[in-house]
């Protein structure tokens, strides 16, 4: 499953891109407001870290989201246009995807809208799996439905687990067969955490200090080779 960052904040997408785990990025208006930056600037400043940028459409009507879709698209090769999963916005991605624009059907919740996303050739589509344990559904359970009915039917559409809230959110998406799991930079920095990891690392540390520590003094202008060191 490849990781992907929910957030339109460069700081946090530069982290990540240079940790080297991350391989695209989720934007929707919300977080993008929250980011404090014009929409297409932004959009092109995360373009230039990294591949895989899914901006999101706004305008409700067909004919409106194909002209918006085609004018996002044309601000970077990078770009992945996001739009919902309403009749309009699947209506517009069949023409933008026929002509060859990456698609993110996004709002997804059932495995029938799924198949509603991939029947108009999306590149990628997006089950918000938090939203639906916030209504006391079970989120990854429609994640791993999604990917099992898309697999029997060979679709070839990329399921992307979203409104991911938590570290337990990114395992159960990859144990469902998720292609892409998005998630908060907060998220992505706890997956790092592992207390037999830290405390490890600790004693590595304070054992090769004591080496140091016991390194013979080298005479006056005269370095100690290691050779030396052992005959010691
Ligand atoms: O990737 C979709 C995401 O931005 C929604 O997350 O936490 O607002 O449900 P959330």
């Amino acid at each position: 499953m490849k990781l992907f960052l929910d957030t339109a904040e460069y700081d946090e997408i530069k982290a990540g891109v240079e940790w080297g785990v991350i391989d695209g990025v989720t934007t929707n208006p919300t977080l993008i407001a929250k980011a404090g930056q014009d929409h297409e600037t932004q959009v092109k400043r995360i373009c230039g870290l990294i591949g895989n940028v899914s901006a999101e459409c706004v305008s409700e009507k067909r004919d409106d989201m194909i002209v918006e879709g085609r004018r996002i698209a044309a601000w970077h090769k990078n770009v992945i246009v996001k739009v919902p999963l309403t009749p309009d916005g699947l209506g517009a991605a069949k023409i933008l995807a026929g002509e060859g624009i990456r698609i993110n059907v996004t709002l997804c919740f059932s495995v029938n809208q799924a198949l509603l996303a991939a029947a108009v050739g999306a590149y990628i589509v997006s089950p918000f799996a938090g939203r639906l344990d916030d209504i006391n559904e079970d989120g990854m359970r429609v994640v791993a439905d999604i990917v099992s009915a898309y697999r029997q039917q060979e679709i070839k559409t990329k399921v992307l687990a979203a409104s991911i809230r938590n570290p337990m959110h990114v395992t159960q998406a990859a144990l469902a067969g998720a292609d892409i799991g998005t998630m908060p930079f907060a998220v992505l920095k706890m997956l790092f955490n592992h207390p037999l990891t830290e405390a490890g690392q600790k004693k590595f540390l304070e054992d090769y200090r004591k080496t140091q520590e016991a390194r013979p003094a080298a005479p006056a202008g005269k370095p100690v080779t290691p050779e030396a060191a052992t005959k010691r």
